[in-house]
């Protein structure tokens, strides 16, 4: 039985997405910030997403409609197993892994047992059971410090910690099945900075603990959850001397991946391909946290500090094959972002939880 529609989302935003042939598509980190918002998409566009979660409970607000099968960690093969003999997937998205730079500088050993171990179960199984399309959850982080930008997905690549690493051997992974099997189709997305939420209010970012990107840092601002954004470095040669990135709507990050099932199923030879997903702009800290103050009529403190080391100056995409080869390209710019950012926020000042003692 196809699932429900979530009732309280608009269908709206997704107007522009051709309904899918019901692909029975599994989503690893469904319930992450990427991965509900794209689980929502695929629901929107009719395919039969199926994702589980070991991170949360899927979103409050939608959790009767969620597709989700009971939590389960892909370093569990046994388990993955049972999974796949249930039910015949047509492709995989991949978005399970952990994330957070600085603990994988302390921890390298946990990032490689997730993101790597777990990768290999995942595509293991999916071999054994035939099912070999795949989208892979890259980093533009795989661009390290860019000689020039835009980022064209011809650089060479490079990695300045454990979490950096991981993507970088999982492309390199990919690239080898595909040369050793040519049954396998995966395209890798590279993301640049995803930001923003649904503009429904009902799924946004909840990161625990203290968080390591700039705006759901921002974001607990603007809500009083902490007294001010410190800024890393001002002495960068940009306009305003603050780091540039290529920030991107979730909405539209979620739509490429819609894009990138599209074309494996469109019958197209794919072999082991590779797209940005960024809208090629580059914004600078001050701009984003002005966008934000005028999007929220909240006023962000500032503290200035010293560059956070392994931070890039300037980092932005270029969009040029996205937009050719997979007829994808982001609609939403830093207003919209900013909009539907402080809309989750306002919403949902603790996020999916309750006040954290600790915070
Ligand atoms: C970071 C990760 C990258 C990961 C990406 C996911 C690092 C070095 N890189 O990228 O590997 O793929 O997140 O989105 O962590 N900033 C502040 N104050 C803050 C937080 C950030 O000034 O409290 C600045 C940063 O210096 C940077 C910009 O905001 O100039 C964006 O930072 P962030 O959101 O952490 O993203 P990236 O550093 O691009």
């Amino acid at each position: 039985m196809r699932p429900k529609r979530p009732p309280a989302i608009s269908r709206s935003l997704s107007e522009s997405l051709r309904a899918g042939d019901g692909e029975d598509v599994l989503v690893t980190g469904g319930a992450g910030y990427i991965g509900s918002h794209t689980v929502l998409q695929l629901l929107l566009a009719g395919s039969r997403p199926s994702s589980w979660t070991t991170s949360r409970t899927p979103p409050r607000s939608l959790s009767r409609e969620w597709p989700s099968l009971p939590g389960i960690d892909i370093r569990d093969k046994e388990a993955l197993e049972k999974v796949f003999a249930s039910t015949t997937f047509d492709a995989v998205i991949h978005f399970a892994g952990l994330k957070a730079v600085g603990e994988s500088v302390h921890k390298p050993l946990l990032y490689y047992n997730n993101n790597i171990i777990g990768t290999i179960n995942l595509l293991e199984v999916m071999s054994a059971h035939g099912c070999k399309k795949l989208v892979f959850s890259s980093s533009a982080t795989v661009y390290g410090w860019p000689k020039e930008v835009p980022c064209t997905e011809e650089f060479d690549l490079s990695a300045t910690n454990p979490y950096g690493r991981t993507k970088l051997f999982i492309e390199e992974i990919c690239r080898d099945i595909h040369i050793s099997d040519p049954d396998w189709s995966i395209i890798l997305l590279r993301y640049f900075n995803p930001v923003g939420a649904h503009p429904s209010g009902h799924i946004g970012e909840d990161p625990r603990g203290f968080p390591n990107n700039l705006m759901p840092f921002v974001q607990q601002v603007a809500v009083g959850r902490r007294p001010a954004l410190t800024v890393f470095g001002n002495d960068y040669s940009t306009n305003d001397g603050t780091g540039v990135r290529d920030y991107i709507h979730v909405v539209d990050l979620s739509d490429g991946h819609i894009s990138a099932l599209q074309k494996l199923f469109d019958g197209s030879e794919i072999g082991c391909e590779v797209y940005n997903l960024g809208t090629g702009k580059g914004t600078s800290v001050l701009e984003m946290v002005a966008a934000f103050e005028k999007a929220s009529g909240k006023e962000i403190p500032l503290v200035i500090a010293g560059r956070r080391p392994g931070d890039a100056e300037i980092v932005y995409a270029s969009t040029a094959k996205a937009e050719k080869e997979l007829h994808w390209k982001a609609k939403y710019g830093i207003e919209e972002m900013c909009r539907d950012q402080w809309n989750w926020a306002s919403m949902n000042p603790w996020g999916y939880g309750c006040p954290d003692p600790a915070d």
